[in-house]
């Protein structure tokens, strides 16, 4: 079976120890590290900016997936890959008609350029977008916060998009994900899963990394 690449959300991490929780997810297996930002517009919740991500870079050693939950991200995404992000994550709500322009600035810095899309937004709004871009990612909650659960409804999207991608497509999915949604998801093609309170409340985190993947 293809890999699972599991992208632990440090949105439940100890926010005054970042750099810790982070070499904790590593040890425990995360493939990716999964960065939530939040703008207090786009979503009604403020979260971290660039300077953390830069913060964070030094102790990375695998990648830094990128998730903006924000207003124009137009204007932030050099701010991002200058941090040292690996994976741009932007909103198909919030880019708009700017989504190729955006993604394709994204790509021009050789950053994964990810594409999202909220639960009420219909998987077929972004078939268009398939062939640039290098991730789609489904929300399984409504963004802005974690510890929400899973709508089952928005898993219903991955099928489709992966019907209409080309093979090498990651298609990652965020929000109420644990052992038994993880499953759902890849039962339904998704090759990405974003968890955040799953990991950091278990009390083996590698046992937990590692339910996402069995
Ligand atoms: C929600 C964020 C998620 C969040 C997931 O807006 O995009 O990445 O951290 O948290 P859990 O896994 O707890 O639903
Ligand atoms: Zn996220």
């Amino acid at each position: 079976m293809e890999k699972v690449i599991v992208s632990p959300s440090i949105l439940s991490a100890d926010f005054a120890n970042l750099a810790r929780d982070v070499e904790i997810i590593q040890e425990c297996g995360a493939d990716w590290i999964h960065v939530d930002v939040m703008d207090g517009h786009f979503v009604p919740n403020i979260t971290i900016g660039a300077p953390v991500v830069k913060a964070l870079k030094p102790y990375a050693k695998v990648p830094l997936d990128v998730h903006l939950m924000i207003e124009n991200p137009q204007n932030y995404v050099d701010d991002f890959v200058k941090a040292g992000a690996d994976v741009i994550t932007i909103h198909y709500e919030a880019a708009q008609d700017m989504t190729e322009d955006i993604i394709s600035h994204i790509k021009s810095h050789d950053v994964l350029a990810g594409l999202s899309i909220k639960p009420k937004t219909p998987p077929q709004e972004i078939l268009k977008n398939l062939l640039m871009v290098d991730m789609v990612l489904v929300m399984t909650v409504e963004p802005g916060f974690g510890g929400q659960s899973f709508m089952h409804d928005c898993a219903e999207k991955i099928p489709v998009i992966r019907q209409n991608a080309p093979e090498n497509l990651i298609i990652q999915v965020d929000g109420g994900i644990n052992a038994e949604t993880g499953k759902i998801c890849r039962d339904l093609g998704a090759n990405s899963l974003v968890a955040g309170s799953y990991v950091f409340g278990a009390e083996d985190i590698e046992d937990a990394i590692d339910s996402l993947r069995a």
